[in-house]
């Protein structure tokens, strides 16, 4: 194979839905959002999910960072020769640093994380760009000594970005985490390989509400995603744990 096996790994209401509203960023969550499960199940969760699997990129889409209609920050203008910014961005000393075990991955193909957060020690972050990203965002990110990959014109090539990380970074498996449009277009692009949810006993409702899987209508004559199932469990809670596999 020459992309990484990828895992979905989420946290839904009864109905679907994966955050308590439109436009919630990590930002914004509160109490109410253990609904959803609190810190310590979450850790729970994603640990057991990362040892089933021996995850090394645990991957997230931007809008679980930054709102859709939230202002940019504006970054320094980048006066220097361009075309030298639109190349793979993988300094030696994060990419081969001592104790590094992984990557926190984001796609991020319109250029709007720009918080300069630079990971974990043994898991530093690495965007996911498209080539439609300002210069002076690159410029940024390379300021900053954070990683980048790019793939894609306009959004970025999720088929591509994975190939480079096996290419590039030897990546194995990736853990995403991720809201319901880049669920939505990894499973539409044959990109996802198994599919974990914790539902929780509630329903959420919401017409904008983010759901687990987003993205355009099946079209006449397309079939939906197949699955199979692996294993399940109903605890003395309430809650129900699923794992599938995707059918090709
Ligand atoms: N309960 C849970 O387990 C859980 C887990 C994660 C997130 N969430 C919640 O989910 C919400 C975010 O979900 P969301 O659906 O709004 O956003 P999202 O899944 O974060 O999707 C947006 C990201 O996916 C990329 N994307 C979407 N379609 C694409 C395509 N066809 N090709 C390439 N890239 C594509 C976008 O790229 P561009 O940058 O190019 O637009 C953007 O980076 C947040 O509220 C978050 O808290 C919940």
């Amino acid at each position: 194979m020459d992309r990484p096996y990828v895992v979905l790994g989420v946290s839904s209401s009864l109905d679907g839905r994966i955050s308590l509203g439109p436009n919630r960023t990590l930002m914004d969550i509160d109490e109410r959002d253990d609904v959803l499960g609190n810190r310590d199940e979450w850790e729970e969760f994603y640990s057991s999910l990362q040892k089933k699997h021996d995850i090394d990129v645990f991957m997230e889409g931007s809008n679980m960072l930054v709102k859709e209609t939230e202002e940019l920050r504006e970054l320094e203008r980048y006066q220097g020769n361009e075309d030298e910014l639109y190349h793979d961005f993988l300094p030696h000393e994060v990419v081969d640093r001592p104790g590094r075990t992984g990557w926190l991955a984001v796609v991020d193909g319109r250029g709007r994380v720009r918080g300069g957060y630079t990971g974990e020690e043994d898991k530093p972050m690495l965007h996911l760009v498209s080539r439609r990203v300002p210069p002076e965002y690159l410029h940024f990110l390379r300021k900053s000594n954070i990683p980048y990959l790019i793939a894609g014109e306009k959004r970025v090539d999720l088929a591509l970005a994975l190939e480079k990380m096996v290419d590039k970074l030897g990546a194995k498996a990736v853990l995403t985490s991720s809201g319901g449009r880049l669920s939505g277009a990894l499973l539409k692009k044959g990109l996802l390989d198994e599919i974990h949810i914790r539902f929780n006993p509630v329903i959420i409702g919401g017409f904008d509400t983010p759901s687990l899987f987003a993205s355009p209508d099946i079209e006449e004559g397309e079939w939906p995603t197949q699955l199979e199932f692996i294993e399940g469990e109903v605890t003395d809670t309430g809650h129900i744990f699923v794992r599938y596999r995707v059918k090709r």
